[in-house]
């Protein structure tokens, strides 16, 4: 069988492939999931240093570890991160970790051996250090899940980067970017359905899926799920299509809805919970955000 074989095949033949080449690690990895209930257990020293340890020993561009990680065991802390985001388990974890792009460091590196700095006007810099930001984060996640602890990724603090700058007394040119939830699950948590390698893979180049491979694509991701088209529901969905596309459009999405009796999956997440019309406002101020962290490096743009 070969490999081409099994990124257009799902089915026996995968799970042949998966049963010749797992071990431990890759199990891990299939059966991974977000946790969002904690046992109220500490998480020992030990074991942090012990995950910490496998977080910095990631992949970062050339080497230089442009990030900070703030570790948050205090419980007023988690609170107050738990209220800003409206999500109550941060609280309930026991740690709490803000994972941020550090300049910094590197900055007062380069003043203190009189080497030139300009990473706070490179986009380049800005990008990379996202990367490596994250890439620490997922190999903490690993490392956290091999040893029976859970994590929960929390993107809801791009809403409240200044506060975490006084909260957290961050400097310039430190940036959050996520947040992590660690503790010990209650249960383990259950893997999601997710799309499979013969949709997010494209040999050689990219292909475009027809419609019906792709709806049932979905339609097997999102099987039976179903989202009531109550009035309120309905008032919102409307609201939104309509501020994006405009009243035909959104009497089109209506029907759609009214038809099948229920509001679908997309129609939820673009709909309902991510709003298309509010996600595409605000660019403005996040770019303001990003200049009272010490970047600058959109200003070229402008001049
Ligand atoms: C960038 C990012 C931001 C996320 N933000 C949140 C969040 O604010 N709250 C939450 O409960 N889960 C959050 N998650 C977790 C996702 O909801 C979760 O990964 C997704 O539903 C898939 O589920 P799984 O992780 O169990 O496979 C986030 C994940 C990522 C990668």
């Amino acid at each position: 069988m070969s490999d081409k074989q099994n990124l257009s095949h799902h089915g026996v033949e995968e799970r042949t492939f998966i049963k010749k080449h797992a071990n431990p690690l890759l199990e891990l990895l299939y059966n991974r999931a977000s946790c969002r209930a904690f046992l109220r257990k500490r998480v020992s020293d030990k074991v942090m240093v012990d995950i910490l340890e496998a977080s910095i020993k990631s992949a970062t561009g050339g080497n230089l570890q442009p990030y900070s990680i703030i570790r948050i065991s205090d419980s007023e802390k988690r609170k107050t991160l738990a209220g800003l985001c409206g999500q109550n388990f941060i609280a309930e974890a026991p740690v709490n970790l803000l994972f941020c792009i550090d300049w910094r460091r590197l900055q007062r590196w380069a003043a203190l051996e009189k080497a030139p700095f300009s990473a706070q006007r490179s986009f380049r810099h800005f990008w990379i250090s996202f990367q490596d930001t994250i890439i620490s984060a997922q190999n903490l996640c690993t490392a956290a899940d091999s040893i029976g602890l859970g994590t929960v990724y929390i993107g809801t603090i791009i809403e409240h980067f200044l506060k975490l700058k006084k909260i957290f007394k961050l400097p310039k040119l430190v940036f959050p970017v996520i947040l992590l939830c660690l503790g010990y699950p209650k249960a383990k948590p259950v893997p999601r359905k997710k799309l499979g390698i013969d949709v997010i893979v494209h040999d050689e180049e990219y292909h475009e899926l027809d419609d019906s491979t792709l709806l049932n694509a979905f339609g097997r991701k999102y099987e039976g799920q179903k989202i009531s088209a109550s009035e309120e529901n309905i008032k919102k969905f409307y609201e939104t299509c309509k501020n994006v596309e405009g009243e035909k459009f959104a009497d089109e999405c209506l029907k759609n809805v009214k038809d099948k009796g229920y509001i679908s999956p997309v129609q939820r997440y673009f709909g309902l919970h991510y709003r298309a019309d509010e996600m595409s406002r605000g660019n403005e101020k996040f770019m303001k955000v990003i200049k009272k962290f010490g970047f600058n490096w959109f200003e070229d743009i402008h001049r």
